[in-house]
């Protein structure tokens, strides 16, 4: 399925080049932009989401939604959105104020009711959490009936699975990480086991396939510019060649 869309840079269609190098310029843009970055990718996300479901009027929820860039972008096309996010921090980083609609509350333990969401939103949380699995089963808690879940995550084998020590993380994660904190000064931002996790595609593709709770609606490299849905299908292969997954999952009835 295709879609257009404008943005400051014009039309960009998914998948296409000119899509994947604007979201590869912003990346690397983030740290001294990082609104630039953010509210590239927030819009491009929510024209994913509105692949599958229109935005207006429905129930979004963005679990780990950070700065709530995300947040904001599904409120801007008429969604009554929520952010749940555990760090105080992230809510307000950049100097930014907390946005609407943002709880400081932990994925695993969302305070909302069964089947409250028309669509439950997860931009690259799934790495940092220790239990994938259950912050997901959470995920599909809060989602209704035949609702939408959207989750991606940056894979451990990805070149950026190191996040800022990549890519020496194919080295070796501690390794990577002292090689950064010499080079730079900074104390890293991540530590594996503290706040990032090894994960990768082929054990959660069979883990979501194997539950019953949702349907698998599409698994695809969320940023690549072409044949998309090709590389989660290879073993192996897919663990080094996909940035990012990203699974549209439906809730099962
Ligand atoms: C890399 S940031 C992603 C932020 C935003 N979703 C995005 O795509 O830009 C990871 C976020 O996950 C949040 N996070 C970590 N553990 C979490 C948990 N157990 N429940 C919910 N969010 C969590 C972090 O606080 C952080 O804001």
């Amino acid at each position: 399925m295709k879609n257009d869309r404008t943005t400051t840079l014009g039309p960009l269609r998914d998948p296409s080049f000119r899509r994947s190098a604007a979201l590869f310029r912003a990346f690397l843009r983030e740290q001294h932009d990082p609104d630039h970055c953010y509210s590239l990718l927030a819009r491009d996300a929510a024209d994913q989401v509105e692949r599958y479901v229109p935005l207006r009027d429905r129930v979004v929820v963005d679990v780990g939604g950070g700065s709530g860039h995300f947040a904001e972008e599904f409120r801007r096309r008429g969604a009554d959105s929520y952010l749940f996010e555990p760090d105080p921090r992230e809510l307000t980083a950049g100097g930014r104020r907390p946005t609407a609609g943002a709880v400081v509350a932990d994925g695993y333990l969302l305070p909302l009711t069964d089947g409250v969401a028309d669509v439950c939103f997860s931009s690259n949380v799934l790495e940092h959490v220790a239990d994938p699995q259950t912050f997901l089963s959470e995920m599909v808690r809060v989602t209704r009936p035949g609702g939408l879940i959207y989750v991606s995550f940056t894979n451990w084998y990805s070149p950026w699975g190191g996040h800022e020590w990549a890519p020496w993380h194919y080295l070796g994660a501690e390794r990577a990480r002292r090689r950064y904190e010499r080079r730079t000064g900074r104390p890293a931002k991540h530590t594996v086991g503290e706040n990032l996790f090894p994960i990768h595609i082929g054990t959660t593709l069979r883990q979501v396939r194997s539950r019953t709770d949702v349907s698998v609606v599409s698994a695809r490299a969320r940023y690549w510019p072409l044949l998309p849905t090709l590389a989660p299908k290879i073993p192996v292969l897919r663990e080094f060649t996909t940035w990012n997954l990203l699974l549209i999952l439906r809730r099962c009835p």
